[in-house]
């Protein structure tokens, strides 16, 4: 399968099968993750990896859907450690994390899994019940586990996307 295949076929799933995710597949995901680029290699992602029942229980506190999915990653950075741009200060936390987001979720798709990438959640409370400490921010959850409904063609984008006329320019913004 093509990268551009790989990514055409992936979909936000949200309805899972019961079934775990192998420890070997959660793997190749974390792995994937690990490989990605960071801005200056600095590295801030923090994972927590929530497979057990009452872990997954917590989620619906902090007001997260995860569609029951058997698995959820909870995708942190550390603002301590990442990068700040001297010129204005601009942290790159979200975008390292959704660097890292992105390539475990292109990941689980090439072994068959589905995902779903969540940012509505209440920071607050995931921090709390996670013991997440105060410079790690929870930046997304992706949930992953086995796609329980239909799946959506990889030729639903021609609908489901806007043509690049509408979002590339050359040479000057228009
Ligand atoms: C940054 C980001 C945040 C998202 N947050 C949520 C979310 O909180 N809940 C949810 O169900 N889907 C969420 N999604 C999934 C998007 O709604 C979905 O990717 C988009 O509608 C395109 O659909 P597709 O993933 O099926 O191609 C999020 C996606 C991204 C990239």
């Amino acid at each position: 399968m093509s990268f551009l295949e790989l990514a055409k076929k992936r979909f936000s799933v949200r309805k899972y099968e019961a079934r775990p995710v192998e420890e070997e597949k959660l793997f190749k995901i974390l792995e994937a993750g690990r490989v990605a680029p960071t801005a200056v290699n600095l590295q801030p992602q923090r994972l927590i990896v929530v497979r057990e029942k009452t872990n997954l229980e917590k989620m619906k506190k902090a007001s997260v859907r995860i569609y029951d999915a058997p698995l959820a990653i909870i995708v942190c950075a550390d603002h301590d450690t990442a990068w700040k741009r001297p010129l204005d200060g601009k942290k790159t936390t979200d975008i390292d994390a959704s660097i890292i987001t992105d390539h475990m979720m292109l990941q689980a798709t090439e072994l068959g899994l589905g995902t779903v990438w969540i940012c509505y959640f209440k920071t607050d409370v995931i921090k709390s019940e996670f013991n997440i400490p105060d410079q790690v921010e929870p930046v997304n959850i992706l949930a992953i586990g086995y796609p329980a409904g239909e799946l959506l063609s990889p030729d639903r984008h021609d609908q489901a996307r806007k043509p690049l006329e509408d979002t590339v320019f050359y040479e000057r913004f228009e």
